[in-house]
């Protein structure tokens, strides 16, 4: 039996540990309902033994220390975090301690707890001066650069009420919104790599890595909800609009509540509304609304007394490993999926989960039999928490990748820096099913009434090899499907043929090309306008694009290289496909590269879409392959950048002179 001692010091290295994953790689192994727990035995520990306490125990500071990558920046105001709630009851005791303090409270502040990345804007008479993170609460990360890349950041204040001149620091949190984090995620286990646990660990992934052309790429967003210093305004609910006013996004669903009853009420309703929201949210912050009684609240050691977190329960169900069984992506990328005992998990019955890769199940340690606790990683992925070790049969034993595809038979290799197995046989039956899925898909050819079942019938009757055989498939062939009647068939015939004129972009989309989505195909399309100018592309030209580095463009590079692939294209061609050149077409900025900086006194948004128009391409990043940078006032390091580049440097008259008569560009 361990000690009391022993105890304490296992589950501060435990949290240590897990405070590094989460705060420093931005990869935690476990959920956040698991890490409360153990905090909180911890912290029951140390308030029964007191005596035991150090200053180094999680329990004693916010956060964790500030990455040595970026600069670092100390605080005006700490930023402190919230105490949690788990319970009405807790809820209760919170509002109870309040009062006891400071008397009769009568008005609350609910709103979301964002579940982002915290971040404070300092502005000094409503023009921005710096981005940090929480850091420690005392000393940040400087992240401008990133933070600036969110269009909602305003760079000046549209409303600066005079109690607020000067110096101010504006919090919220910048997060990433469900949809561009299913996106990201689908990307990377394409390209082998370790995909996020959940959008909170993507979007501060994107905003704490160096280059902020990345963060731009992320589609991030922010909702702001403070103000330091904190008794400028008389109350939160006026903070809100305020904010809104003053030109920052503000979360719609706050609501100003007089007592406890209708503090349940809002806890009750958001438990389930949550889930239609575009951004994951893990609870409520409610705030004592008025900003005196805040400030006579005051704080204890890492948290104001003025507010408190109340914390959704976990999405979380436990159920069996029937199996685990290997899927074979597009590109050959050997999937482990666990085949459930079916179970229900917020509203929706789950019947298998990916497992990623193998590294992942080693590490959680994953067996056929085992009873498994899942949760759905930011609310939408299904997702094996941890195994039950206590309930696992005599006879499991650890699982290992098949050597050899379980599609094709082929030999599978691991390359160097990738997590994912890959079958290399490109006429894998398997690949080719998702290379024709793929390509039929939303994102892609858009062709309807394909489903899986579908193309799989269609492939073993031989009638479907590629992506070419689509465009030469007859009635008759569709009509010797079981189950196809005419009806069916005369619809798949059409859905065809009204691809049989497709933009560049779709086309390139379609193929399947490693590394290749949507945003890429359609570089390529405005860079290379037609289909033969691209199925010759060579490799240096293809990493000399803007937005297309190394990996991508020997990806395309080695693709294009293939007989096969001439042959497809030939193929494509041959079955009288015609190909219209890319959505983005050949404006008069067409192959250019801007970069805007600084203030301009039209909307970012507008001078973007305005450059996009006329076939330009805009860029967060000032590099070689920069055109022109739009210098706006108080232009950044971008300019300085430009300057050492010898880019051309272009003010806002010029720039709109320049988008009235394009033709005058002069290029070279
Ligand atoms: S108020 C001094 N309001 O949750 C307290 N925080 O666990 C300032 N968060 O550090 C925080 N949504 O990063 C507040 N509507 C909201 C929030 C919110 C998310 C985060 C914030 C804070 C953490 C505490």
């Amino acid at each position: 039996m361990a000690t009391v001692e022993e105890e304490i010091a296992a589950l501060r290295e435990e949290l240590q540990h897990h405070l590094y994953l989460y705060h420093e790689l931005d990869r935690p192994e476990i959920t956040d309902a698991e890490y409360d727990a153990l905090y909180q035995r911890l912290e029951a520990l140390e308030a029964a033994h007191p005596e035991l306490i150090t200053p180094d125990s999680p329990t004693q500071h916010v956060g964790f220390v500030p990455l040595e990558k970026f600069e670092k920046v100390a605080h005006q105001y700490p930023m402190l975090s919230l105490d949690n709630a788990f319970s009405a009851a807790d809820v209760q005791a919170f509002l109870e301690r309040a009062e006891r303090r400071v008397g009769h409270i009568g008005g609350y502040v609910c709103e979301l707890k964002i579940d982002g990345l915290a971040i404070s804007l300092t502005y000094e008479n409503g023009k921005f001066l710096r981005a940090a993170t929480r850091g420690n609460g005392l000393v940040g990360e400087l992240v401008s650069q990133n933070v600036l890349t969110i269009s909602s950041i305003p760079r000046v204040l549209q409303h600066v009420p005079s109690s607020l001149r000067g110096v101010i620091e504006v919090r919220g949190e910048v997060y990433m919104p469900k949809s561009s984090f299913m996106q990201i995620n689908e990307r990377l286990d394409e390209e082998g790599k370790q995909p996020y646990a959940n959008p909170r660990n993507a979007a501060a992934g994107a905003v704490r890595q160096l280059d902020p052309a990345v963060t731009a790429s992320r589609n991030l967003e922010v909702f702001m909800y403070h103000i330091e210093p904190v008794t400028t305004v008389g109350t939160q609910a006026a903070v809100l609009p305020l904010l809104a006013e003053m030109g920052f996004r503000v979360n719609p669903h706050w609501e100003r509540v007089e007592e406890g009853a209708g503090i349940l009420a809002y806890l009750d309703q958001w438990q389930s509304a949550r889930h239609e929201l575009d951004y994951d949210t893990d609870g409520v912050v409610i705030k004592v609304d008025d900003k005196r009684l805040q400030e006579e609240l005051g704080a204890v050691s890492h948290s104001p007394r003025w507010a408190i977190a109340y914390k959704f329960p976990p999405l979380e169900a436990s159920t069996r490993v029937e199996n685990i069984t290997v899927q074979v992506g597009r590109i050959g990328t050997l999937t482990p999926v666990a085949e459930l005992e079916p179970v229900l998990l917020a509203g929706s019955t789950i019947r298998r989960c990916t497992l990623h890769n193998e590294d992942d199940i080693r590490r959680k340690d994953i067996r056929i039999g085992d009873r498994v606790v899942i949760h759905k990683a930011g609310d939408v992925i299904p997702e094996v928490v941890r195994v039950v070790l206590d309930d696992r049969p005599p006879d499991a034993s650890p699982w290992s990748m098949p050597d050899t595809c379980p599609s094709c038979g082929s030999h599978v290799i691991r390359e160097a820096g990738e997590v994912a197995w890959r079958c290399i046989n490109s006429a894998c039956p398997a690949q080719q099913r998702e290379r024709l899925q793929h390509a039929v898909s939303r994102s892609a050819l858009n062709i309807e009434g394909f489903g899986p079942a579908m193309i799989e019938r269609l492939i073993v009757k031989g009638f479907l090899a590629n992506i070419s055989d689509l465009f030469g498939l007859t009635r008759e062939a569709l009509l010797s499907i079981p189950g196809v009647k005419e009806k069916l068939a005369d619809k798949l015939i059409r859905a065809i043929e009204d691809r049989r004129e497709l933009d560049l972009d779709v086309l390139i989309t379609a193929l399947g090309i490693r590394h290749v989505g949507s945003t890429t195909a359609g570089l390529l399309a405005s860079h290379f306008g037609t289909l033969e100018q691209f199925r010759h592309a060579t490799r240096e030209e293809l990493i000399a694009i803007d937005g297309i580095g190394e990996v991508v463009g020997n990806a395309i590079a080695v693709w294009l290289e293939e007989d096969s692939s001439q042959r497809l294209l030939d193929a494509i061609l041959s079955h009288g496909v015609r190909v219209a050149a890319g959505r983005t077409g050949e404006g008069p900025l067409h192959g250019t590269t801007w970069v805007l900086t600084g203030t301009l006194s039209m909307p970012r948004h507008d001078a973007e879409a305005a450059i996009q128009r006329l076939g330009g391409h805009t860029s967060a990043t000032v590099s070689r392959k920069t055109t022109y940078v739009v210098a706006g006032t108080s232009p950044g390091s971008k300019l300085a950048q430009a300057e050492r580049l010898g880019v051309r440097v272009l003010d806002e008259t010029a720039f709109v002179q320049l988008l009235a008569s394009p033709e005058q560009l002069s290029r070279g």
